[in-house]
């Protein structure tokens, strides 16, 4: 196999791949559903491991990666174009298995016109479907308060009203357009110390959860996920920072988080668990940090669904922040 000349050669390396099928096995005919498609890595996995697999994605870029693998698999592959808080509806029937990759692919931070990275100029974007409001439309009609709490309870920066602050300061001179622009900004906002990663890494993580409405998905994801599995199937979701995992870690275990009081019983009254074996969180291992960096941040829990009905949606001990009250 020839290796590849540069890193836009290989589309998207699959995060933490061993650990997931393994999350999700036994695969042999079972129908699996991924609902983050991407460039196909986990798909093309399962469907070589002899599952079924039923794909979704928010990006219609996806499209050649989805021609390729239902070439390969036209009766065990079906992909469906959507978002994954509605899983359960797309699903179009049972599934054993459901697997998460919560985040940007490597195509869509690589593309310089996404407007997702700060690596590289390109329009202040970062919609991962083709409609909605962009990040420049958050960044230039925001109040600077509220421009603040986004960033602040999205990108957990501390120094966001400062950088909120410039930023307002900058918008009244001219709109801001561009990925580079609003780096500037924000190293103009708040310094950069050598060694350190980028000062605006956190503001552009916040404006991109807000541009996509990624944490209600991911809540609404997980609780759809829980509806659509039956006893015994599996649910395996990776995340890249500490807001999501936080989230997935109470949601499979609530009684560790806030436990429900009743007003009648003096002593704490704990729901049936909808999760069983909730395994520890894994992260890779040197041999993937070496092949792919971009590992680092990622982190995999997993459980399997037990027989107790699904619960209703409930954001309450999720660990959601709410930019309102930042
Ligand atoms: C990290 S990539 C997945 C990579 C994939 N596991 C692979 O191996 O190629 C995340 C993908 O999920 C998609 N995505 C993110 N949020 C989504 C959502 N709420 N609903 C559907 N797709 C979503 C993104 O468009 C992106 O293609």
């Amino acid at each position: 196999m020839t290796e590849p000349t540069s890193y836009r050669d290989v589309p998207h390396v699959p995060v933490l791949l061993a650990e997931v099928l393994a999350a999700l096995a036994p695969l042999q005919g079972a129908r699996i559903l991924d609902g983050t498609f991407g460039a196909g890595g986990y798909s093309e996995a399962l469907l070589e491991a002899g599952a079924n697999v039923v794909a979704i994605d928010r990006d219609p870029r996806v499209l050649p990666h989805v021609e390729r693998l239902g070439a390969r698999y036209p009766d065990r592959f079906q992909f469906v174009p959507g978002t994954f808080s509605e899983l359960d509806a797309l699903a179009d029937g049972a599934v054993d298995g459901v697997v998460l990759d919560i985040g940007v692919s490597s195509m869509q931070l690589d593309e310089a016109e996404r407007g997702f990275s700060f690596m590289q100029d390109g329009p202040l974007d970062m919609r991962m479907s083709a409609d909605g409001e962009t990040a420049a439309d958050l960044v230039n009609n925001l109040p600077e308060a509220e421009l603040a709490n986004l960033i602040y309870a999205f990108g957990e920066e501390r120094k966001s009203r400062r950088i909120a602050h410039v930023l307002v300061a900058a918008r009244a001179e001219a709109p801001i357009t561009t990925t580079a622009q609003l780096a500037r900004l924000i190293e103009k906002a708040i310094g950069r110390k050598p060694g350190d990663s980028h000062p605006a890494t956190r503001s552009f993580q916040a404006l991109r959860i807000a541009v996509n409405g990624e944490l209600d998905q991911l809540v609404e994801g997980l609780f759809a996920s829980e509806r659509l599995l039956t006893e015994g199937g599996r649910l395996a979701v990776v995340t890249f920072h500490s807001i999501e995992d936080r989230i997935v870690k109470r949601f499979f275990a609530p009684e560790k988080a806030e436990p429900v009081q009743s007003r009648h019983l003096p002593m704490t009254v704990r729901e049936a668990a909808s999760w069983g074996d909730v395994q520890k969180a894994v992260k890779a291992g040197e041999a993937e940090l070496r092949r792919n960096p971009r590992a680092r941040s990622a982190t995999l829990r997993s459980a399997i669904r037990s027989a107790v009905p699904a619960r209703a949606v409930n954001y309450q001990g999720l660990g959601v922040p709410e930019p309102g009250r930042a």
